[in-house]
């Protein structure tokens, strides 16, 4: 089966739900420590094995493509004054452009996310894609994620989703699956609805943002039309090639840090800066001080 080398980035939300924040800087920007969620992602991707990364952004974007550039005006400033370590904290996103092509699309209107991932059809004609949703930061893994569907898909054959299991009170608000057989991790989808109604959860498997799609889908999102909040939804794509292609749902290993909710970002924040050296020492003390005022 063909490598899976091109790794889509739906990238042009308006990010609403971080407004103001978000009015003039887009959301993939937005720190987690220190560095921004859509870097994180990158950087999965390229472990991958992801030759050709394409972002699809919108309008106000500019600020994605100027941090995956390099900035020679600031490099020639921290040479001037001997700052070599921060020289290399530039240098290290630098690489990450070494890597991979990076290669910007225009979604031209925010119909969605399956309309996003639409957009780059032309670019990865006849093969399988990744998508990665920026938001959702994967961690920890001995294998990177996005490396453990492409697996998966090598097994398979399918189309690949990356689930992992939630109380169902707190699943509305992501795609979940049906399944059927499985084995060991992976399983069988046989359903998919999204953002269910509270009840009608077909399972406690939420979809999180990390896909490994087979041309069926592409063909779908062709004929798609408005769904779930009237948006051209991804999972009703995928929904529609059940039956006539395999679809199968990965729970992966990993630690998830779902940053696309201001609570879930700050909590993702805190996790992350508890795990770093230097930072874990400050905020230890701020942190018991909180609760013992609470
Ligand atoms: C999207 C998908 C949803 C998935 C989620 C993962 O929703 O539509 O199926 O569960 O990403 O983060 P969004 O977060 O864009 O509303």
């Amino acid at each position: 089966m063909p490598p899976v080398r091109k790794a889509i980035f739906p990238a042009a939300g308006l990010g609403t739900r971080f407004l103001p924040v978000t009015k003039a800087q887009p959301k993939e920007m937005l720190p987690l420590v220190d560095k921004p969620t859509i870097q994180y992602g990158v950087e999965e991707a390229i472990a991958s094995g992801i030759e050709q990364v394409i972002m699809v952004t919108g309008g106000g974007k500019r600020a994605i493509v100027d941090h995956f550039d390099r900035s020679l005006e600031l490099e020639h400033y921290l040479r001037q004054r001997g700052k070599s370590d921060l020289l290399h904290i530039l240098s290290e996103v630098d690489a990450l452009s070494n890597q991979v092509d990076i290669t910007y699309l225009q979604q031209k209107e925010p119909l969605g996310l399956g309309h996003a991932v639409w957009t780059a059809r032309r670019l990865v004609e006849g093969e399988s894609c990744a998508v990665l949703l920026a938001d959702d930061v994967i961690l920890g893994a001995s294998e990177p994620c996005l490396k453990q569907l492409i697996d998966a898909h090598h097994k398979t054959g399918a189309t690949v989703l990356a689930v992992r299991r939630f109380p169902r009170d707190q699943i509305g608000r992501y795609g979940v699956v049906a399944l059927e057989g499985s084995d060991g991790r992976l399983h069988d989808v046989t359903d998919m609805v999204e953002k269910p109604e509270p009840g009608t959860e077909p399972s406690d498997l939420a979809i999180i943002g990390r896909y490994v799609l087979t041309p069926a889908v592409f063909a779908e999102l062709n004929r798609s039309e408005p769904g779930k909040g009237q948006e051209i939804q991804l999972t009703d794509a995928i929904k529609r090639t059940l039956g006539s292609h395999p679809v199968v749902a990965l729970e992966f290993e990993g630690d998830y840090y779902d940053t696309g909710t201001v609570p879930g970002y700050l909590r993702a924040n805190l996790m992350l800066a508890m795990k770093r050296d230097g930072l874990r020492e400050e905020l230890a003390p701020l942190l018991r001080e909180l609760l013992d005022a609470d």
